[in-house]
């Protein structure tokens, strides 16, 4: 077998809507190169209505696995057979792998996140005071790894108050994790950690925010990169924050974690994190 047989291609795609600006796709091909693996990666544009049949479709083609993103994270754990630690903590999957005919879920999202933070930005999280905003896809995949990378107390918000508390009882560490309402955000003190995990800026404005969370060490993240992730990174330095980082590195980390549970093996990231970074330089406000 060549690397070039399309027999020996492994097939992947990312899932989603919308999706065609998706990075995964250059990103997991250069994963491949580095590694000399021959594999497709394809974006699938899926709704909540149409991604079942979609993925069973993919499945039947023989696709080996895929990623999830915004708005299927929830509705793709509920389609696996059987799901990760992180992916039951969170009740949400990011990342599908066949297994026994069927898929496995993981979320490789909040392991991304963290490692980016702590090894490419070098923030030590540990005993962090931290607020997480939203309580969707997005914000239930980094929860979990934020625990476990020892922040202190976690306090989240959320438009919609009912997905807060929903994520916390997922999370079942009451001691630790405290859900709020946004209207409250004022009365909540100062954060070393504020994650922006909300898709608000997409088609909307950024919830508002007042000043007074920003302590005065505190790290500003936005699990978003790109432009949507301008106007939570903007507030955070014009709040104080000392560092305000967006999720393109985050973006790699997952990439990379995803590719090593498909592939047994992990690529390098720094290269193909640079490449992205020289096209987003315009909005790095880290560091
Ligand atoms: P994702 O995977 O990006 O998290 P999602 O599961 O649809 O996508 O969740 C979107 C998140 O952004 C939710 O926290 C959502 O709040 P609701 O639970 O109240 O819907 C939040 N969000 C989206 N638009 C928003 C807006 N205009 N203002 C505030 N929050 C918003």
């Amino acid at each position: 077998m060549t690397q070039h047989d399309p027999a020996a291609t492994l097939r992947f795609a990312v899932f989603g809507h919308p999706v065609a600006h998706s990075l995964s796709p250059q990103i997991h091909a250069a994963f491949a190169r580095e590694l000399s693996i021959a594999l497709e990666y394809t974006a699938i544009d899926a709704t909540a209505e149409t991604f079942p049949d979609a993925l069973a479709r993919f499945a039947a083609a023989g696709g080996a696995g895929a990623n999830v993103t915004l708005p299927l994270k929830q509705q793709a754990a509920a389609l696996c057979g059987s799901l990760g630690d992180g992916a039951r903590r969170s009740g949400a999957v990011n990342t599908l792998v066949r297994s026994n005919g069927g898929w496995h879920g993981e979320n490789t999202d909040g392991r991304g996140l963290v490692r980016d933070l702590t090894e490419r930005h070098g923030l030590d999280l540990r005993q962090r005071r931290t607020l997480l905003i939203g309580a969707g896809g997005a914000a239930r995949g980094v929860a979990p790894a934020l625990l476990e990378a020892g922040i202190g107390d976690l306090f989240v918000v959320n438009r919609t108050p009912e997905r807060a508390d929903a994520l916390a009882d997922t999370l079942g560490e009451p001691a630790r994790v405290h859900p709020r309402y946004l209207a409250d955000l004022a009365s909540l003190g100062e954060f070393d950690l504020i994650v922006h995990a909300t898709s608000a800026t997409r088609d909307a404005a950024l919830p508002a925010l007042p000043m007074s969370l920003v302590g005065t060490r505190a790290a500003a993240v936005d699990v978003n990169y790109g432009e949507v992730a301008i106007p939570f990174l903007a507030w955070a330095r014009a709040a104080g924050a000392r560092d305000a980082i967006d999720g393109l590195g985050m973006l790699v980390e997952q990439a990379a974690e995803s590719f090593r549970l498909w592939h047994g093996r992990r690529p390098a990231t720094d290269e193909v994190y640079a490449g992205l970074r020289e096209r987003y330089a315009a909005l790095v406000t880290a560091d």
